[in-house]
């Protein structure tokens, strides 16, 4: 087992069409890091990520929970098939193990993964965009999010809502001009409290990594339930 907490980037393999460990994926690891206590108090048994580029993500969240969440399954997907392939070498160079799939979001796994994905990360293609440019193939689109950048976001929240456990936890990368709080609102109402966990202003972005998770007060109240506990806090 590597001694390492997070993924090294000397380590991170790379591809011409593969997206490389930036800002937004630092923050997620970030995120994932502050909340790593939490983690693994949580002893998730399947944790997944969805579009996992170049596997610095999925990897950093292996080697943190490490031998103390020994029972835990990783799965990652990804659109892009060089990415899985370049994750698989990310994952080998590490130590660690995950189950890679080239697909679009979890497409193929909504039976075998329904209501069992106990942590799910998505730092997902946010950049407004024209709407064409969602979806090419390769290196676009890794950012290519069409208008406010919530063509894949959009498609990605319910496929979210149908994986997660009971006790899921969703870790999401967003950008100021997708509206995240908008989302929160739009998860408050599938019965999701949400927190942002880390919010960073870059030199080109204002990036937050917003973690949402089932909280059955809202559930029972619904649209209802602006009075309840579970807004958008800071922390
Ligand atoms: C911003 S990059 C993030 C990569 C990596 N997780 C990281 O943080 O460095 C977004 C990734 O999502 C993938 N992606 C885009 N659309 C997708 C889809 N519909 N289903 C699965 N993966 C998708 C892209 O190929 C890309 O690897």
């Amino acid at each position: 087992m590597s001694p390492f907490k997070t993924a090294q980037i000397h380590l991170v393999s790379s591809h011409r069409e593969v997206y490389e460990p930036c800002d937004d994926s630092f923050a997620l690891v970030d995120a994932l890091l502050a909340d790593r206590v939490n983690l693994l108090n949580h002893h998730p048994t399947l944790c997944l990520e969805v579009g996992c580029g170049s596997g610095y993500v999925i990897t950093s969240l292996a080697l943190m929970l490490g031998k103390e969440a020994s029972g835990t399954h990783y799965i990652a997907t990804d659109i892009n098939p060089h990415a899985t392939r370049v994750t698989q070498e990310t994952l080998e160079a590490h130590g660690v193990h995950a189950e890679l799939i080239s697909t679009d979001i979890a497409y193929g796994l909504e039976k075998r993964l329904a209501s069992s994905v106990d942590v799910l990360i998505v730092n997902p293609p946010y950049v407004p965009t024209p709407e064409d440019e969602v979806g090419l193939e390769g290196i676009a689109s890794a950012w290519a999010g069409g208008e406010n950048g919530r063509s894949v976001i959009d498609r990605m929240l319910p496929v979210a809502d149908a994986l997660l456990s009971d006790k899921g936890w969703l870790y999401m990368v967003f950008l100021e001009a997708n509206n995240p709080s908008q989302i929160c609102l739009q998860m408050r109402e599938k019965g999701y409290a949400s927190r942002i966990v880390v919010q960073r202003l870059t030199e080109e972005e204002s990036l937050h990594v917003i973690k949402f998770w089932k909280n059955a007060d809202l559930q029972v109240h619904g649209k209802d339930s602006s009075h309840k506990t579970g807004t958008i806090s800071t922390s």
